[in-house]
Protein backbone atom coordinates (compact mmCIF):
# COMPACT_ATOMS: atom_id res chain seq x y z
CA UNK A 1 0.00 0.00 0.00
CA UNK A 2 1.39 3.45 -1.15
CA UNK A 3 0.67 4.98 1.90
CA UNK A 4 2.52 2.45 4.46
CA UNK A 5 5.57 3.43 2.89
CA UNK A 6 5.57 7.51 4.49
CA UNK A 7 7.62 7.48 7.53
CA UNK A 8 5.57 7.64 10.31
CA UNK A 9 5.98 10.45 12.80
CA UNK A 10 7.84 9.74 15.89
CA UNK A 11 6.18 7.21 17.67
CA UNK A 12 4.41 7.13 21.66
CA UNK A 13 4.16 4.02 23.56
CA UNK A 14 1.70 2.55 21.13
CA UNK A 15 -0.17 -1.14 20.94
CA UNK A 16 0.32 -3.75 19.86
CA UNK A 17 -2.77 -5.72 18.65
CA UNK A 18 -1.73 -8.74 20.25
CA UNK A 19 -2.09 -6.79 23.52
CA UNK A 20 -5.24 -5.46 21.97
CA UNK A 21 -6.29 -8.96 21.53
CA UNK A 22 -5.49 -10.15 25.15
CA UNK A 23 -7.48 -7.40 27.17
CA UNK A 24 -9.82 -6.04 24.82
CA UNK A 25 -13.83 -7.32 25.26
CA UNK A 26 -12.10 -9.92 28.10
CA UNK A 27 -13.94 -7.90 30.75
CA UNK A 28 -17.20 -9.85 29.28
CA UNK A 29 -18.61 -6.53 27.33
CA UNK A 30 -20.42 -7.55 24.88
CA UNK A 31 -22.69 -6.07 22.19
CA UNK A 32 -26.38 -5.81 21.96
CA UNK A 33 -28.60 -5.89 19.47
CA UNK A 34 -28.26 -3.63 16.75
CA UNK A 35 -31.59 -2.30 17.33
CA UNK A 36 -30.18 -0.27 20.30
CA UNK A 37 -27.92 2.57 19.79
CA UNK A 38 -25.62 1.25 22.22
CA UNK A 39 -23.75 -1.51 20.54
CA UNK A 40 -21.65 -2.41 23.85
CA UNK A 41 -22.93 -4.10 27.11
CA UNK A 42 -22.32 -1.89 30.15
CA UNK A 43 -20.57 -3.47 33.58
CA UNK A 44 -18.95 -0.96 34.42
CA UNK A 45 -17.76 0.57 37.84
CA UNK A 46 -15.81 3.63 36.19
CA UNK A 47 -16.86 5.95 33.40
CA UNK A 48 -13.87 6.94 31.03
CA UNK A 49 -13.86 10.14 29.28
CA UNK A 50 -15.40 9.43 25.74
CA UNK A 51 -16.20 12.25 23.31
CA UNK A 52 -20.12 12.66 22.43
CA UNK A 53 -19.53 15.81 20.48
CA UNK A 54 -20.99 15.36 16.57
CA UNK A 55 -19.25 18.31 15.61
CA UNK A 56 -16.32 20.26 15.75
CA UNK A 57 -15.88 23.59 15.35
CA UNK A 58 -12.22 23.83 12.75
CA UNK A 59 -10.19 26.92 13.08
CA UNK A 60 -12.73 28.43 15.41
CA UNK A 61 -15.19 28.80 12.58
CA UNK A 62 -15.81 26.20 10.07
CA UNK A 63 -18.49 23.63 12.33
CA UNK A 64 -17.82 19.88 10.97
CA UNK A 65 -19.93 17.28 11.78
CA UNK A 66 -17.30 14.73 13.02
CA UNK A 67 -17.71 11.62 10.49
CA UNK A 68 -16.38 13.12 7.12
CA UNK A 69 -15.68 11.30 3.78
CA UNK A 70 -11.94 10.83 2.05
CA UNK A 71 -12.35 10.82 -1.43
CA UNK A 72 -8.95 9.27 -1.74
CA UNK A 73 -11.05 5.89 -3.35
CA UNK A 74 -13.01 7.60 -5.82
CA UNK A 75 -9.73 7.55 -8.21
CA UNK A 76 -8.53 4.83 -10.31
CA UNK A 77 -6.05 1.66 -9.59
CA UNK A 78 -3.43 2.58 -7.70
CA UNK A 79 -5.10 5.50 -7.03
CA UNK A 80 -4.22 6.85 -10.09
CA UNK A 81 -6.52 8.12 -13.07
CA UNK A 82 -10.27 7.81 -13.10
CA UNK A 83 -12.14 5.57 -11.40
CA UNK A 84 -13.44 2.50 -13.73
CA UNK A 85 -17.10 4.07 -12.83
CA UNK A 86 -17.26 7.92 -12.94
CA UNK A 87 -20.91 7.97 -12.06
CA UNK A 88 -20.67 5.95 -9.00
CA UNK A 89 -17.73 7.97 -8.16
CA UNK A 90 -20.02 11.10 -8.59
CA UNK A 91 -23.14 9.13 -6.86
CA UNK A 92 -20.71 8.36 -3.68
CA UNK A 93 -20.35 12.09 -3.41
CA UNK A 94 -23.81 13.39 -3.67
CA UNK A 95 -25.21 10.51 -1.23
CA UNK A 96 -22.25 11.64 0.99
CA UNK A 97 -23.70 14.94 1.13
CA UNK A 98 -27.38 13.82 1.84
CA UNK A 99 -26.54 12.06 4.58
CA UNK A 100 -25.20 14.91 6.84
CA UNK A 101 -21.22 15.08 5.30
CA UNK A 102 -20.12 18.09 5.49
CA UNK A 103 -16.22 17.37 5.52
CA UNK A 104 -14.55 15.61 2.52
CA UNK A 105 -10.43 15.34 2.36
CA UNK A 106 -8.78 14.95 -1.06
CA UNK A 107 -5.75 15.99 -2.65
CA UNK A 108 -4.12 17.26 -5.49
CA UNK A 109 -2.71 14.29 -5.24
CA UNK A 110 -5.63 11.83 -5.52
CA UNK A 111 -5.36 10.71 -8.82
CA UNK A 112 -3.82 13.06 -9.61
CA UNK A 113 -6.30 15.55 -9.86
CA UNK A 114 -9.46 12.87 -10.77
CA UNK A 115 -10.38 13.41 -6.90
CA UNK A 116 -10.36 17.32 -6.81
CA UNK A 117 -12.34 17.17 -10.42
CA UNK A 118 -14.64 14.34 -9.46
CA UNK A 119 -15.48 16.34 -6.56
CA UNK A 120 -16.78 19.59 -8.34
CA UNK A 121 -18.33 17.74 -10.75
CA UNK A 122 -20.40 16.24 -8.25
CA UNK A 123 -21.03 18.90 -5.89
CA UNK A 124 -20.33 22.40 -7.50
CA UNK A 125 -22.12 25.10 -6.71
CA UNK A 126 -20.70 23.41 -3.16
CA UNK A 127 -23.81 23.21 -0.61
CA UNK A 128 -23.20 25.72 2.45
CA UNK A 129 -21.67 25.01 5.06
CA UNK A 130 -19.22 21.98 3.00
CA UNK A 131 -15.74 22.12 3.90
CA UNK A 132 -13.51 20.82 1.59
CA UNK A 133 -10.23 19.94 2.77
CA UNK A 134 -7.33 19.50 0.22
CA UNK A 135 -3.76 19.31 0.34
CA UNK A 136 -0.60 19.76 -1.81
CA UNK A 137 3.36 18.43 -1.17
CA UNK A 138 3.26 15.12 -2.79
CA UNK A 139 3.51 14.50 -6.44
CA UNK A 140 2.46 11.11 -8.41
CA UNK A 141 5.10 10.16 -11.16
CA UNK A 142 3.23 7.09 -11.74
CA UNK A 143 0.80 4.98 -10.18
CA UNK A 144 1.81 4.10 -6.07
CA UNK A 145 4.21 6.42 -6.35
CA UNK A 146 4.27 9.16 -4.50
CA UNK A 147 7.08 11.81 -4.47
CA UNK A 148 7.43 14.95 -1.67
CA UNK A 149 7.98 18.32 -3.18
CA UNK A 150 7.17 20.85 -0.25
CA UNK A 151 9.43 23.60 -2.44
CA UNK A 152 7.61 26.71 -1.81
CA UNK A 153 7.43 27.70 -5.58
CA UNK A 154 5.58 24.16 -6.29
CA UNK A 155 2.88 24.65 -3.14
CA UNK A 156 1.89 27.79 -3.88
CA UNK A 157 1.61 26.72 -8.14
CA UNK A 158 -0.51 23.49 -6.46
CA UNK A 159 -2.65 25.85 -4.19
CA UNK A 160 -3.65 27.99 -7.78
CA UNK A 161 -4.53 24.56 -9.78
CA UNK A 162 -6.62 23.37 -6.87
CA UNK A 163 -8.83 26.45 -6.47
CA UNK A 164 -9.35 26.33 -10.41
CA UNK A 165 -10.17 22.72 -10.21
CA UNK A 166 -12.12 22.76 -7.67
CA UNK A 167 -13.94 25.57 -8.87
CA UNK A 168 -13.17 27.68 -5.52
CA UNK A 169 -11.67 31.04 -5.08
CA UNK A 170 -10.41 30.27 -1.03
CA UNK A 171 -9.53 26.44 -0.02
CA UNK A 172 -11.32 26.00 3.38
CA UNK A 173 -8.64 23.73 4.40
CA UNK A 174 -5.22 23.21 2.95
CA UNK A 175 -2.84 20.90 4.26
CA UNK A 176 0.63 20.01 4.00
CA UNK A 177 0.57 16.48 3.09
CA UNK A 178 3.73 15.44 4.11
CA UNK A 179 7.00 17.49 5.38
CA UNK A 180 9.63 17.06 2.47
CA UNK A 181 12.44 16.09 4.18
CA UNK A 182 15.21 17.94 1.32
CA UNK A 183 13.38 21.39 2.41
CA UNK A 184 12.76 22.82 5.64
CA UNK A 185 9.24 22.94 6.34
CA UNK A 186 9.60 26.17 7.88
CA UNK A 187 9.91 27.51 3.83
CA UNK A 188 6.70 24.76 2.28
CA UNK A 189 5.06 26.47 5.37
CA UNK A 190 6.22 30.40 4.40
CA UNK A 191 4.61 29.94 1.30
CA UNK A 192 1.58 28.32 2.42
CA UNK A 193 1.20 31.46 4.88
CA UNK A 194 1.39 33.98 1.81
CA UNK A 195 -0.84 31.86 -0.19
CA UNK A 196 -3.17 32.63 2.96
CA UNK A 197 -2.40 36.11 3.51
CA UNK A 198 -4.01 36.71 -0.04
CA UNK A 199 -7.15 34.83 0.45
CA UNK A 200 -6.50 31.49 -1.34
CA UNK A 201 -6.38 29.46 1.50
CA UNK A 202 -8.64 30.00 5.32
CA UNK A 203 -7.01 27.25 7.00
CA UNK A 204 -3.85 25.45 7.03
CA UNK A 205 -3.29 21.87 8.12
CA UNK A 206 -0.55 19.44 8.41
CA UNK A 207 -0.27 15.47 7.97
CA UNK A 208 2.50 12.81 8.21
CA UNK A 209 4.03 15.06 10.94
CA UNK A 210 5.07 14.57 14.58
CA UNK A 211 4.20 17.17 17.53
CA UNK A 212 8.15 18.29 17.05
CA UNK A 213 6.89 19.62 13.44
CA UNK A 214 3.59 20.71 14.53
CA UNK A 215 5.35 23.08 17.17
CA UNK A 216 7.85 24.34 14.51
CA UNK A 217 5.32 24.93 12.14
CA UNK A 218 2.85 26.88 14.40
CA UNK A 219 5.48 29.35 14.79
CA UNK A 220 5.05 30.19 10.75
CA UNK A 221 0.94 30.10 10.44
CA UNK A 222 -2.09 29.14 12.72
CA UNK A 223 -2.10 25.66 12.41
CA UNK A 224 -6.23 23.97 12.83
CA UNK A 225 -5.56 20.07 11.95
CA UNK A 226 -3.27 17.62 11.91
CA UNK A 227 -3.94 13.89 9.41
CA UNK A 228 -2.21 10.89 10.50
CA UNK A 229 -2.52 7.55 10.32
CA UNK A 230 -3.97 6.47 13.52
CA UNK A 231 -7.07 3.80 13.75
CA UNK A 232 -7.73 0.28 16.44
CA UNK A 233 -4.95 -1.18 15.64
CA UNK A 234 -2.06 1.45 14.66
CA UNK A 235 -2.34 3.77 17.34
CA UNK A 236 1.53 5.14 16.74
CA UNK A 237 -0.06 8.90 16.42
CA UNK A 238 -1.01 8.73 19.83
CA UNK A 239 1.20 11.32 20.86
CA UNK A 240 0.15 13.09 18.18
CA UNK A 241 -3.71 13.03 18.91
CA UNK A 242 -2.52 13.97 22.17
CA UNK A 243 -1.36 17.18 21.33
CA UNK A 244 -4.03 18.23 19.19
CA UNK A 245 -6.43 17.64 21.77
CA UNK A 246 -4.76 19.65 23.88
CA UNK A 247 -4.10 22.37 21.43
CA UNK A 248 -7.88 21.79 19.90
CA UNK A 249 -6.45 20.97 16.58
CA UNK A 250 -8.43 18.52 14.66
CA UNK A 251 -6.98 15.26 14.19
CA UNK A 252 -8.02 13.00 10.77
CA UNK A 253 -7.13 9.57 11.18
CA UNK A 254 -6.10 8.28 7.56
CA UNK A 255 -6.79 4.47 7.24
CA UNK A 256 -9.39 4.54 10.09
CA UNK A 257 -10.26 1.58 9.05
CA UNK A 258 -7.48 0.08 8.24
CA UNK A 259 -6.94 1.16 4.59
CA UNK A 260 -7.02 -1.48 1.46
CA UNK A 261 -6.03 -4.40 3.54
CA UNK A 262 -8.26 -3.39 6.11
CA UNK A 263 -8.32 -4.64 9.58
CA UNK A 264 -6.86 -7.90 11.11
CA UNK A 265 -9.57 -10.57 10.27
CA UNK A 266 -9.35 -11.91 13.98
CA UNK A 267 -9.75 -8.11 15.87
CA UNK A 268 -11.64 -8.91 19.06
CA UNK A 269 -14.11 -6.28 17.21
CA UNK A 270 -15.05 -8.52 14.22
CA UNK A 271 -16.31 -11.16 16.09
CA UNK A 272 -18.70 -9.26 18.46
CA UNK A 273 -19.62 -6.73 15.76
CA UNK A 274 -20.79 -10.04 13.85
CA UNK A 275 -22.63 -12.01 16.47
CA UNK A 276 -24.75 -8.82 17.01
CA UNK A 277 -25.48 -7.62 13.86
CA UNK A 278 -23.42 -4.18 13.33
CA UNK A 279 -19.68 -4.79 11.36
CA UNK A 280 -16.60 -4.51 12.71
CA UNK A 281 -16.14 -1.75 10.08
CA UNK A 282 -18.96 0.27 12.16
CA UNK A 283 -17.55 -0.60 15.61
CA UNK A 284 -14.26 0.40 14.75
CA UNK A 285 -15.63 3.85 13.77
CA UNK A 286 -17.38 4.44 16.92
CA UNK A 287 -14.55 3.73 18.99
CA UNK A 288 -12.64 5.94 17.09
CA UNK A 289 -15.51 9.08 17.24
CA UNK A 290 -15.64 8.74 21.24
CA UNK A 291 -11.99 8.19 21.58
CA UNK A 292 -11.47 11.89 21.16
CA UNK A 293 -13.40 15.02 20.86
CA UNK A 294 -11.30 16.10 18.07
CA UNK A 295 -11.15 13.21 15.90
CA UNK A 296 -12.48 13.50 12.38
CA UNK A 297 -12.67 10.00 10.68
CA UNK A 298 -12.45 10.35 6.90
CA UNK A 299 -13.30 6.74 5.89
CA UNK A 300 -12.87 6.56 2.32
CA UNK A 301 -14.98 4.16 -0.34
CA UNK A 302 -15.96 3.41 -3.90
CA UNK A 303 -19.16 1.89 -2.75
CA UNK A 304 -22.31 3.42 -2.28
CA UNK A 305 -23.68 0.90 0.47
CA UNK A 306 -19.88 1.14 2.50
CA UNK A 307 -20.63 4.75 2.56
CA UNK A 308 -23.85 4.28 3.92
CA UNK A 309 -22.55 1.79 6.26
CA UNK A 310 -19.86 4.25 7.68
CA UNK A 311 -22.56 7.36 8.24
CA UNK A 312 -24.13 4.85 10.53
CA UNK A 313 -21.52 4.29 12.52
CA UNK A 314 -21.92 7.35 13.83
CA UNK A 315 -25.52 6.22 15.67
CA UNK A 316 -23.13 3.74 17.51
CA UNK A 317 -21.83 4.15 20.77
CA UNK A 318 -19.53 2.27 23.00
CA UNK A 319 -20.39 2.05 26.88
CA UNK A 320 -17.82 2.61 29.57
CA UNK A 321 -17.58 -0.64 29.82
CA UNK A 322 -15.66 -1.25 26.53
CA UNK A 323 -13.82 2.01 26.75
CA UNK A 324 -12.33 0.81 30.01
CA UNK A 325 -11.28 -2.56 27.99
CA UNK A 326 -9.55 -0.04 25.44
CA UNK A 327 -8.11 2.47 27.57
CA UNK A 328 -6.30 -1.36 29.45
CA UNK A 329 -4.92 -1.90 26.49
CA UNK A 330 -3.12 1.44 25.98
CA UNK A 331 -1.94 1.67 29.37
N1 LIG B 1 -2.56 12.14 4.51
C1 LIG B 1 -2.19 10.98 4.03
O1 LIG B 1 -1.01 10.68 3.89
C2 LIG B 1 -3.24 9.98 3.66
C3 LIG B 1 -2.91 8.68 3.35
C4 LIG B 1 -3.93 7.80 3.03
C5 LIG B 1 -5.24 8.23 3.02
N2 LIG B 1 -5.55 9.53 3.32
C6 LIG B 1 -6.95 10.01 3.38
O2 LIG B 1 -7.63 9.24 4.34
C7 LIG B 1 -8.80 8.68 3.75
C8 LIG B 1 -9.08 7.34 4.40
O3 LIG B 1 -8.04 6.44 4.13
P1 LIG B 1 -8.24 5.21 3.15
O4 LIG B 1 -9.39 5.46 2.26
O5 LIG B 1 -6.93 4.93 2.53
O6 LIG B 1 -8.49 4.02 4.16
P2 LIG B 1 -9.74 3.56 5.03
O7 LIG B 1 -10.82 4.56 5.02
O8 LIG B 1 -9.23 3.08 6.34
O9 LIG B 1 -10.19 2.25 4.24
C9 LIG B 1 -10.66 2.31 2.93
C10 LIG B 1 -10.80 0.88 2.46
O10 LIG B 1 -11.80 0.24 3.24
C11 LIG B 1 -12.83 -0.24 2.38
N3 LIG B 1 -14.10 0.07 3.04
C12 LIG B 1 -14.66 1.28 3.25
N4 LIG B 1 -15.82 1.16 3.92
C13 LIG B 1 -15.99 -0.16 4.14
C14 LIG B 1 -17.01 -0.90 4.76
N5 LIG B 1 -18.07 -0.32 5.32
N6 LIG B 1 -16.87 -2.26 4.79
C15 LIG B 1 -15.81 -2.86 4.24
N7 LIG B 1 -14.80 -2.19 3.63
C16 LIG B 1 -14.90 -0.86 3.57
C17 LIG B 1 -12.68 0.47 1.07
O11 LIG B 1 -13.03 -0.39 0.02
P3 LIG B 1 -14.36 -0.11 -0.84
O12 LIG B 1 -13.99 0.94 -1.82
O13 LIG B 1 -14.66 -1.42 -1.43
O14 LIG B 1 -15.42 0.34 0.11
C18 LIG B 1 -11.19 0.79 1.02
O15 LIG B 1 -10.46 -0.27 0.46
C19 LIG B 1 -8.46 8.60 2.26
O16 LIG B 1 -9.61 8.44 1.46
C20 LIG B 1 -7.74 9.89 2.08
O17 LIG B 1 -8.66 10.96 1.96
C21 LIG B 1 -4.57 10.41 3.65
Amino acid sequence: MMTDEFPQPNQGPGVTRRRFLRTSLAGGAALLAGKSDVIFGAQSSTTPKMATNTTLKLGGDLTVNRLGFGAMRITGQGIWGWPPDRENAVKILRRAIELGVNLIDTADAYGPETSELLIAQALHPYPGGLVIATKGGLTRPGPGQWVPNGRPEHLKQAVEASLKRLRLERIDLYQLHTVDPKVPLEESLGALKQMQDAGKIRHVGLSNVDPDEIARARKIVPIVSVQNRYNIEDRKSENVLVYCEKENLGFLPWFPIGGGGGLKPENPLNAAAKAHGVSVVQAALAWLLERSPVMLPIPGTSSLAHLVENVAATKLKLTPEEWKAIDAVAG
